[in-house]
């Protein structure tokens, strides 16, 4: 007997969007493999292959290769004639496709999420763990996949907006990074230093001090920085942003998408305050979170739970004591930060993104301003 019930519908629904889900989860653990074993580079390089021909271009088993191919097709990914013999049937990766899965300049650019996400899922056993004890989960637990998938996520907006839209809409700060004497700039928590990069390549007179206490991070920086040819003005060091050695007098400190993941955000905050030169101003890039918690949410807000659940949380929480903020902070959240660490205000900027909120903090004046 068909189920008639009220509940069947939203039953239904719900049963059927968790399939999708699922089946989602799993196409992207195979855009991943296509990634990771350089099937599409090849698929581009060559053009349309057939299993064998991509088998032997990127070094893969000749059976997986196929299997691949074909459940690529079947997802829409890759283009194929079924008019043909399995065997001789070669799979197109058309030109949108790889922009999307391979032009780590566009900012179209996805496959680093991709990475970043099942990088996520590394240490769910330990997440399990974590949930029952608290503790927290170090960002290094997360692997290449983590520090590398997030890197590459904000690598194409740092190299194509930082330095030529973001920093230019504020007037003051853009004015500053083009004059003399040369601005010193603080990237603090700079992963693998694309940021700084950025800056460094729009402002040729700036010196860059980027600042990350995460070892391997700290190693794909000063990598990143020397093939760019910026290492005489860009200086990587690995330490913690709290930390009482960390010292200096800059221009402008940075902290892009880094500010909710830290254990202890108002003391890195306080500290990004003591080091500013007078006149100097403090940035923070961090997610677009609503200003109210208003479920069911939209895209970024389920996205931003998404990271958090998996890593920001933990890894928020891998020194204690910590503040255990989680992506999803809100505006008011930085602003009671902001304030404890002795700010005197925080000012929203009018920069448009999707998924970033760009903020300026404002010390206290000199007396009476
Ligand atoms: C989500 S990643 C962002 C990296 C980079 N800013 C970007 O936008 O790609 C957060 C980074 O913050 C660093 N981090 C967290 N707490 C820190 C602290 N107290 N001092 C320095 N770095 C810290 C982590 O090691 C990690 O590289």
């Amino acid at each position: 007997m068909p189920d008639t019930s009220s509940s069947a519908a939203p039953r239904e629904a719900f049963a059927e969007r968790l399939l999708q889900s699922a089946l989602s989860t799993m196409e992207t653990c195979c855009v991943y493999l296509g990634d990771r074993l350089g099937l599409y580079r090849a698929l581009q390089d060559r053009g349309p292959c057939t299993a064998a021909e991509l088998a032997a271009a990127a070094s893969v088993d000749r059976r997986y290769a196929r299997e691949w191919l074909e459940q690529q097709a079947m997802a829409g990914i890759l283009v194929v004639d079924v008019s043909t013999d399995p065997e001789a049937r070669r799979y197109t990766l058309s030109a949108e496709h790889a922009e999307v899965l391979l032009d780590s300049d566009s900012l179209s650019w996805l496959a680093p999420v991709v990475q970043l996400v099942v990088g996520l899922t590394g240490p769910l056993p330990s997440l399990l763990q974590a949930f029952r004890t608290g503790e927290g989960i170090a960002w290094s637990a997360y692997g290449a996949d983590g520090r590398e998938g997030q890197a590459g996520q904000n690598r194409p907006a740092f190299l194509n907006l930082l330095g030529t839209e973001w920093l230019p809409a504020i007037s003051e700060i853009h004015a500053r990074l083009g004059a003399d004497p040369p601005a010193r700039v603080a990237d603090v928590a700079c992963g693998a230093a694309w940021s700084s990069i950025g800056i460094a390549r729009a402002y040729p007179k700036v010196h860059v001090d980027a600042f990350d206490l995460d070892d391997a991070s700290v190693t794909l920086a000063r990598a990143n920085v020397a093939e760019a040819g910026l290492a005489h003005r860009v200086r990587v060091t690995a330490i913690d942003a709290g930390d009482a050695a960390l010292a200096g007098r800059y221009d402008l400190v940075t902290i892009f998408e880094a500010l909710h993941d830290m254990s202890r955000p108002v003391e890195v905050l306080r500290k990004a305050r003591v080091m500013l030169a007078p006149g100097g101003a403090v940035l923070v890039m961090d997610e677009r979170a609503a200003e109210t918690f208003q479920p069911p949410g939209d895209t970024v807000e389920r996205l931003l739970y998404g990271f958090s659940v998996l890593g920001c949380l933990p890894t928020g929480l891998a020194e204690q004591p910590s503040a255990a903020t989680g992506t999803v902070m809100r505006p008011a959240t930085l602003r009671a930060y902001a304030l404890e660490a002795g700010f005197r205000d925080v000012e929203v900027l009018p920069i448009a993104h999707d998924l970033f909120r760009f903020y300026r903090l404002h010390p206290p004046g000199p007396a009476g301003s």
